[in-house]
């Protein structure tokens, strides 16, 4: 492990910026965290965390109290900077191209570049479209052009090194996996890759891969690329069993018996702000030749309409069915809704009006949004018709005598 202590500043204290920026301090490094949030500087600051994530309030408590890691709303100079801040996509209309929004890394660089100096190190940690790196780099020389010519093996218009080093963290397992996982450096530079090779085994055990920061980019696009095409394999597969009559559940775990099949598990769709989102940038910057990530894209995306489908068609028997949304959460056994398809299907269900919406989600307390919650107990008690749509333990557990007068659309083989 490196035991050169450098002056950082992470700018973006979202659930990769915070995590990073107080290991690094625990470790000895002098860091300022930076967000456009008054309210998540002044909850750092305190001690305390904006986030649910397991054990990172007391690595952020530690790391605040060692006096090493500070908030602020503003950058100031330092060794090395560290970009963690949001890459959404676009969509002007629905059905329009989507394209990634890197307003909020064009606003991050804007920030750093005034207080950058000669022989730097930038960092880029947001998954980002191929290429965004070196547009940093190209920015900072248009609006720092006192910065020069490399003197330092550099970026060669400047004399700071820019660097990707894309996260691969999982929500849940943050902590554990910032130090655990492998990770790629792709570096616009080779002293630069090299750089933050250095600065990343001061806290990483995984091994350490540098290449250029295009490879870099593109290898975390495609790590979440493969995993939606993967999905949407099983998802499609899951509609054309419907079709067929056959249990894909049990389809899928007796193909996967053959030693080198894989099959995924369908759901109701796909969600999240990584997988649902990064295969985009892949096809914005080559739509004609994206064709498979496009489709598997959009078939993840269908699938919330053909559950709905499903429900609706369930509903015709019922005068005023009660329908039990099971799970909200993007994925088992979280309270994160971002992007998730649950929460999709269920608002469309309430405003559809075939039915009374009953939603359970037990990660949230009381509402989620706009939509009232309800205990297990209540849905199970009232509902006609039980739509599964999160695999949480709780729904595993249910007694199956239950659901004996129900009528269930389980999208997650939870009761297979
Ligand atoms: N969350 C994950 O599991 C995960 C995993 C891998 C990669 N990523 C990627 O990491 C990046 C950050 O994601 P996140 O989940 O931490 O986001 P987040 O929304 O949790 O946090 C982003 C933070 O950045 C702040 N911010 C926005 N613009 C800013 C600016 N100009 N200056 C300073 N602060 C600013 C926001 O206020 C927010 O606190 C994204 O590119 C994401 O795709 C996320």
């Amino acid at each position: 492990m490196s035991k050169i202590r450098q002056s950082i500043v992470v700018v973006g204290l979202g659930y990769i910026g915070l995590p990073t920026a107080s290991i690094l301090a625990t470790k000895g490094h002098q860091v300022l965290g930076v967000d456009i949030s008054e309210e998540v500087v002044a909850t750092i600051n305190s001690g305390k965390i904006h986030i649910v994530e397991p054990d990172l309030d007391v690595l952020v408590r530690s790391a605040v109290n060692s006096g090493n890691l500070k908030a602020a709303c503003a950058p100031e100079q330092a060794d090395v900077f560290i970009i963690a801040v949001p890459t959404p996509f676009r969509q002007s209309v629905p059905g329009a191209e989507k394209t990634p929004d890197l307003s909020f890394i064009d606003a991050a660089t804007k920030a750093i570049a005034p207080v950058l100096r000669e022989g730097n190190l930038v960092i880029l940690e947001s998954t980002s479209p191929v290429g965004t790196t070196e547009r940093i780099a190209a920015m900072v020389a248009e609006l720092r052009p006192d910065l020069g010519t490399s003197r330092t093996g550099a970026h060669p218009a400047l004399s700071v090194h820019f660097a990707h080093c894309p996260e691969r963290v999982l929500p849940g397992h943050i902590i554990r996996e910032l130090v655990d996982n492998d990770r790629i450096i792709g570096g616009v530079t080779r002293p630069a890759a090299e750089l933050a090779r250095d600065l990343y085994r001061s806290f990483c055990n995984g091994g350490i891969f540098l290449t250029d920061s295009k490879t870099a980019e593109m290898a975390k696009l495609v790590e979440n690329s493969s995993r939606d095409v993967n999905i949407a394999f099983a998802n499609e597969l899951s509609i054309i069993c419907d079709r067929l009559g056959i249990n894909v559940w049990e389809l899928i775990e007796l193909a996967n018996k053959h030693p080198r099949v894989n099959i995924l598990q369908p759901g109701p769709g796909v969600g999240g702000h990584c997988i649902a989102v990064d295969p985009w940038f892949i096809v914005a910057a080559a739509p004609k030749e994206a064709r498979l990530i496009r489709t598997a894209r959009e078939v993840n995306d269908a699938k919330p309409h053909w559950v709905l489908e499903r429900v609706r068609a369930k509903a015709e028997r019922f005068r005023d069915p009660v329908i039990g949304c099971l799970g909200l959460a993007f994925k088992a056994n979280i309270d994160d809704l971002r992007e998730s398809p649950a929460l999709e299907i269920t608002r469309e269900l309430i405003a559809s009006g075939i039915g009374e919406v009953m939603a359970c989600e037990p990660n949230v307390e009381h509402q989620a949004g706009e939509i009232p919650l309800y205990s297990l107990e209540e849905v199970l008690r009232e509902a006609d018709i039980l739509l599964v749509l999160v695999d949480h333990d709780e729904f595993k557990e249910i007694d199956r005598e239950l659901l004996k007068e129900k009528v269930v659309i389980d999208t997650r083989g939870v009761w297979r």
